[in-house]
């Protein structure tokens, strides 16, 4: 992983502010990357980018909701006056509302939906555009096992990531030709914000682990390791997939 050299190249990763974005800007950092850090939160995009320029890496950060088409298109301009090329896109904001889908109200669905599908929609219509020409790119959207299999409790969420995986294949094959990748990974439970009501309630977090063949929860780094691979020269005949990382979830 040490080889892969990302220096030259510029990412613009979303929901940088914590969680999985945060372990992928800093991964891709320490291959080299200038980094376009977006998140809403300023504060926490700050700190992300504070880390990855210690590790020598570029960063500026931009606070953008990615579910709204106006501020994507502000985004846009915003990260193209800092930033001239732009070689990498992950999307990787995402939000999940647990409950039966009975009880959903339209706010909720379209809360999970914009975010999840629309706003990668919204990056890659305003960012992929960007990487024509250049003989290289990469989108990278974060799926999930929710787009293979499901849970009780999980139908926005998974409808939302089993679109963003028909998305990843439609792209890929429209940017073939020129040379940008567009792939997935699709992590199994990984310990981060997102599941807090599930690791912080002892119940839960043990039906969870007794439910996740190699018995531990995923981390943070092993995604970010996974993403820079995606990024490399080495990775470039790999298209219009996803990578399931789930600890052998989807296996059974
Ligand atoms: N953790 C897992 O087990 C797991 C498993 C499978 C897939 N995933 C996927 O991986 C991605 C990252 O998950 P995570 O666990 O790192 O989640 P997390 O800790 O909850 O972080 C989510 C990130 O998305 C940003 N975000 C949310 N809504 C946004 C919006 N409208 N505009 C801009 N940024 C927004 C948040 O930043 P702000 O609040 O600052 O905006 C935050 O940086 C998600 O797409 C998730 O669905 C996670």
């Amino acid at each position: 992983m040490n080889q892969i050299n990302l220096s030259g190249k510029v990412a613009v990763i979303t929901g940088a502010s914590r969680g999985l974005g945060r372990a992928i800007a800093l991964s891709l950092a320490s291959a080299g990357a200038g980094l376009a850090l977006v998140s809403r939160d300023q504060k926490k995009l700050a700190e992300t980018a504070e880390a990855v320029r210690k590790l020598g890496a570029a960063a500026e950060t931009f606070a953008a909701d990615i579910s709204q088409e106006e501020q994507v298109l502000r985004l846009e301009k915003e990260v193209m006056a800092k930033f001239s090329k732009i070689h990498i896109l992950i999307n990787n904001a995402g939000i999940n509302i647990r409950k039966p889908l009975t009880e959903f109200t339209m706010g909720e669905w379209n809360q999970v939906l914009q975010t999840n599908l629309t706003g990668a929609f919204l990056m890659c219509r305003s960012f992929v555009p960007r990487m024509k020409g250049l003989g290289f790119g990469r989108v990278i959207n974060l799926t999930s096992i929710m787009s293979h299999v499901a849970l009780a409790g999980r139908s926005a969420y998974a409808a939302s990531k089993a679109g963003l995986l028909g998305l990843t294949r439609a792209l890929a094959l429209e940017v073939a030709s020129e040379k940008i990748t567009v792939n997935a990974i699709s992590p199994g439970p990984i310990a981060t914000d997102m599941n807090a009501p599930l690791l912080q309630n002892p119940e839960l977090n043990q039906q969870f682990i007794s439910k996740i063949p190699l018995g531990r929860w995923g981390k943070e780094e092993e995604i970010g390791r996974l993403a820079l691979y995606l990024c490399a020269e080495e990775a470039g005949f790999l298209t219009g997939t996803d990578i399931v990382i789930d600890g052998g979830w989807c296996a059974q």
